[in-house]
């Protein structure tokens, strides 16, 4: 079939051509949005899940709602070696420059600049020009956490005089560091407290539970905290079937059935075996056969973007941990109690190195119930089988003898 036609987006962010099974997602940051404006406070919605599941389509979605809707939108994706002092002073100053644009601003802006001005000068980023004079004792302690919080009062108090609201969307949220995540959620707080209208959507891997919880106690109230996972039957159907009906092309049960067995329903699979049959296929009806003729290429593709790159930087011993968590099966969790066992040691003690290394390469994950891990990736445990065979525990090389 025609392969520029292809309606399937395997990618990172790419809107699908049809966004199956998250109407009541949707449904919620619609309520959030719209409460939001009335003035009627409403608690962030973090989104979490593994990779691939669909969390940055979602804030997408989120901030074309909130642009409807007029808000002030800005969006910023946190990566590993990002200074979040420097991306979120960027994003206050934009922000704070489309209150009010015209030449006769009203006093709570001035008041807004003027903190921003301190603030900026606070945290050392003063590469712009702003002709305000900074004000004395707001956001200038030079403690991060305080200051950010001046100014987003300062905001929130300058977008309320204008009858503004302020959405702002923040993906990889794992990636931010603990005092830069405390100081946003204190930031966030204060503004809640104050009824004051901005409204912050986050996503991140299913670490940023725990995270939350363990930087500020009161995160648990101050989120809404939204699994975002694969899709379920009819979902996981319509994934496969709307895009193509919308070319006049269908598919038939059994063709169907075998990619929800492969997929499992996990979006990004979707798209990408979704895209590799299109292309193998004749004809509508798509078959059971084209399917199956087009699997080896998907999988083959998916073991390259998706799954290979997460073993390159991977010890021996890193990798001996992660194939004992795969020879436990396809779980969404991992005790590593039993991970010690399969491994033959005899604490956890032993192993939390290899757990910590691997979670900074991205491979693994924390989960909120203690002693839990995930794989950060869908269906990975099946790619380690695949590729590294049975698991035979392998022990440390002995230190040689003096
Ligand atoms: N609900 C859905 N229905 C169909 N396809 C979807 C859905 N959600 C996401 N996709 C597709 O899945 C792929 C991954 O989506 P996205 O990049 O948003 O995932 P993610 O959770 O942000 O992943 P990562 O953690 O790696 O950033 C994209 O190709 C997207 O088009
Ligand atoms: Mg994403």
């Amino acid at each position: 079939m025609d392969e520029i036609q292809n309606p399937y987006k395997p990618g990172a962010g790419t809107q699908p051509s049809y966004l199956a099974g998250r109407e009541s997602i949707l449904h919620k940051a619609n309520v959030s949005l719209e409460r939001t404006k009335i003035g009627n406070y409403d608690r962030a919605i973090m989104l979490y899940g593994l990779r691939g599941v669909g969390k940055t389509v979602l804030l997408n979605r989120f901030k074309q709602m909130a642009e409807q809707k007029n808000y002030i939108c800005e969006k910023i994706e946190i990566s590993e070696n990002d200074k979040f002092q420097v991306v979120i002073t960027s994003v206050l100053r934009k922000i704070l420059l489309s209150i009010d644009n015209t030449e006769k601003i009203k006093e709570t802006l001035k008041k807004a600049l003027g903190v921003f001005k301190s603030f900026s000068v606070s945290v050392g980023e003063v590469n712009f020009k702003l002709d305000v004079k900074p004000i004395v004792g707001q956001a200038d302690s030079g403690r991060f956490e305080d200051d950010l919080k001046d100014i987003f009062l300062a905001i929130g108090e300058a977008a309320k005089a204008y009858n503004k609201y302020i959405c702002i969307l923040v993906d990889e949220i794992q990636y931010l560091k603990k005092p830069d995540l405390g100081a946003f959620i204190a930031a966030l707080h204060q503004v809640a407290q104050s009824n004051l209208p901005i409204i912050m959507f986050g996503a991140g891997l299913p670490s940023v539970q725990k995270m939350t919880g363990d930087v500020k106690t009161y995160a648990e109230r101050l989120f809404v905290f939204q699994p975002v996972e694969n899709l379920k039957y009819p979902e996981n159907e319509k994934a496969i079937t709307e895009p193509a009906k919308k070319l006049n092309v269908t598919y038939n049960q059994d063709a169907i059935d075998k990619i929800i067995e492969i997929t499992k329903g996990y979006p990004y699979f979707i798209q990408e075996l979704g895209r590799h049959i299109w292309d193998v296929a004749k004809e509508s009806p798509i078959t059971l056969q084209d399917v199956l003729d087009a699997e080896p290429k998907a999988m083959e593709a998916l073991d390259e973007s998706f799954f290979k790159s997460r073993l390159d930087k991977v010890t021996d011993m890193e990798k001996s941990f992660m194939h004992a968590m795969a020879s436990m099966g396809d779980n969404e969790k991992y005790a590593m109690a039993d991970i010690v066992k399969k491994m033959g040691r005899k604490s956890t003690n032993d192993i939390s190195i290899f757990r910590d290394n691997l979670k900074r390469k991205g491979v693994v994950d924390q989960m909120k119930i203690h002693g839990y891990i995930c794989f950060t990736v869908p269906l990975f445990a099946d790619f380690l089988r695949r590729t590294l065979g049975d698991y035979k525990p392998k022990l440390n090389k002995p230190k040689a003898k003096k």
